[in-house]
């Protein structure tokens, strides 16, 4: 299944999505990688890797979101790609983009929804004294960050966790999940739990 990634920056998701779709029996191919910033570090990242990649930058269009996604959706579909990952894409789409895209369209999320949607999860997180945290892999809707979840890993948080170790170790468990809902969702399977096979136990 053609698959394109969308990415604003580093791309260390881009980069777990390119390699396991490197694996024979992944069912998954990613043929584009866009960039609606051109210093996006995640685009060397996937030349390196040998896939084609396309910048649309966002800020030309400025307040003017419906051109920018008109750009962006003829992009995807000159590549021919039937699923679209949003990993890092720091743009929040228009009902139109993701009406066409419905079903097809993943993001990953670095909190274990419906908690902590929007942004600085980690530093919310270590606010609010939760004892377990996490990411989550969903499928995209209109409203930012809900959606149906297709997977999601649990870590703990440590007492000694600053938003750094804490965004690292879930960093981590990002770039489990997120090859492993894309294949699910390529091979037409239902959604399943990627967390850790043990119940997380963390004394407060
Ligand atoms: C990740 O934490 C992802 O969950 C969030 O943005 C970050 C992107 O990191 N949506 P990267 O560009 O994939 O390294």
């Amino acid at each position: 299944v053609r698959t394109a990634v969308l990415i604003s920056g580093r791309g260390s998701n881009m980069a777990a999505l390119i390699a396991a779709a490197k694996a024979p029996d992944f069912p998954a191919e990613i043929a584009l990688v866009v960039s609606n910033k051109a210093d996006a570090g995640g685009l060397a990242l996937a030349a390196a890797a040998g896939v084609a990649t396309k910048v649309v930058e966002s800020r030309p269009f400025g307040k003017d979101r419906a051109a920018f996604e008109a750009a962006l959706h003829a992009e995807l579909e000159a590549a021919g790609v039937e699923l679209v990952c949003l990993a890092g894409f720091m743009r929040v789409l228009t009902p139109w983009l993701v009406a066409r895209w419905s079903g097809r369209m993943l993001n990953i999320h670095p909190a274990l929804l419906p908690a902590f949607p929007g942004l600085d999860t980690h530093e919310r997180a270590l606010d609010a004294g939760v004892k377990i945290h996490g990411c989550t892999v969903h499928l995209v809707v209109p409203e930012v960050d809900a959606g149906p979840i297709l997977a999601q890993a649990a870590v703990p948080v440590l007492p000694d966790d600053t938003s750094d170790t804490l965004s690292a170790r879930v960093l981590a468990q990002e770039h489990v999940i997120y090859p492993a809902a894309l294949a699910r969702l390529a091979r037409g399977l239902k959604p399943a739990c990627a967390g850790p096979a043990q119940a997380l136990v963390v004394p407060a």
